[in-house]
């Protein structure tokens, strides 16, 4: 199972707890401001080595504390994987499968994870990086050599930019062209193709939750109808006078089409939030179909924004693709789920079964 032990240390105001979770669905209720979405913030930096809410070392760190130390075991094919992130003066320290590891991607790696919050409604309403990301942790999980290609194209979108700093003439910056092209064409093909298979599973899910068709319009980042070659070309002059390269995957994004409208322009936020839950489900699906195991799903606090119908649909397609849920509620609400869940009960810091 994707967590099975969860032991933290110093984390927001939790100050020390030791868990075993459940495979299928655990559910942690508590008050306001118990220290149920640091919980589950925890469980995300464990798998992420940063937090979701964005917070740095100084929010995340209990007040008083030196440091925060978070170690959790990941079970698969009767093997044990240890996981552990400690952060503190030292900056952050990761460790995987008892190795010492450099890059946080390690994490991802063994202990997959998405998240449904109450900001998750961001992913349609908010600006492009949110989607990028989206479609980028799909491609790190299915495709392997994902992380690769795309390391690459940072390293040449670098040097192009920095030669357009440099004020180099549109002709030496076609030098770096070639490069750029191979490897953006990489990044396109493997994100086309991504949203392609999210299309088809998107259908029966939108159909589950919102009863309308949901669809996703994959944009590479340049002029549809135009070579990236042409565009880059095109947009040469635009590149020179601000500075940096106007087109390429760095600017690809999606168009989330509610009944063939765009979900950003969709009024109400319970819906934005339906349709991008929506999104995170078929993603969970998609990768967990890859891995042939199941993937984390942090869902905080579902009932924000839906009414009892809505979260109720919400949750039978959460418990449908049988991933593993660590879900939050102010009161032990083992009813918002089929199945009875695992409770934890948050209070003073600590979490208690
Ligand atoms: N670094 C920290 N040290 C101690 N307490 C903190 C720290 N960061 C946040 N808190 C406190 O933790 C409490 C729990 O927050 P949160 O997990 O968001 O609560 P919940 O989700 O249960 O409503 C809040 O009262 C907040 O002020
Ligand atoms: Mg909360």
């Amino acid at each position: 199972m994707p967590l099975a032990h969860l032991k933290c240390t110093d984390f927001r105001c939790l100050e020390s707890f030791e868990i075993d979770l459940d495979s299928k669905v655990n559910l942690i209720y508590g008050k306001n401001a118990a220290g149920k979405t640091s919980v589950l913030e925890a469980i995300g930096y464990l798998g992420r080595g940063r937090s979701f809410r964005g917070a740095g070392n100084k929010e995340l760190i209990r007040h008083g504390a030196e440091e925060f130390v978070l170690v959790g075991s990941v079970e698969r094919e009767n093997t044990t994987t240890p996981l552990g992130v400690r952060n503190g003066k030292k900056g952050l320290e990761v460790r995987a499968g008892g190795e010492k590891c450099y890059s946080a991607s390690a994490l991802a790696e063994i202990l997959p994870l998405q998240i449904i919050d109450p900001d998750v409604h961001e992913l349609v309403a908010g600006g492009p990086e949110g989607r990028r990301r989206f479609i980028d942790w799909i491609a790190f999980h299915v495709e392997h050599g994902y992380a690769s290609i795309w390391k690459k194209f940072r390293r040449v979108l670098k040097q192009r930019n920095a030669a357009i700093k440099e004020g180099k003439s549109p002709d030496a910056l076609k030098t770096w062209d070639r490069e750029f092209i191979g490897v953006s064409e990489q990044v396109d093909l493997i994100r086309r193709n991504i949203v392609d298979i999210i299309n088809s599973s998107l259908e029966e899910l939108a159909d589950l939750l919102l009863e309308e068709p949901i669809e996703l319009q994959y944009l590479p980042g340049w002029q549809g109808n135009k070579s990236l070659e042409e565009a880059l070309a095109a947009a040469t002059e635009r590149d020179l006078l601000l500075g940096s390269t106007q087109v390429g995957p760095h600017r690809g994004d999606v168009d989330v089409l509610f009944k063939s409208r765009k979900a950003r322009k969709l009024v109400s936020r319970g819906q934005q939030k339906l349709v991008s839950c929506s999104l995170v489900i078929a993603a969970t699906e998609m990768v967990q179909t890859h891995l042939e195991r199941p993937v984390l799903l942090l869902v905080d606090d579902p009932a924000a924004e839906l009414d009892i119908y809505s979260v109720a649909r919400l949750m039978v397609c959460i418990e449908h693709i049988g991933c593993q849920v660590i879900a939050t509620a102010l009161d032990s609400e083992p009813q918002i789920f089929s199945s009875p869940p695992k409770m934890f009960h948050v209070e003073h810091g600590s979490l208690v079964p």
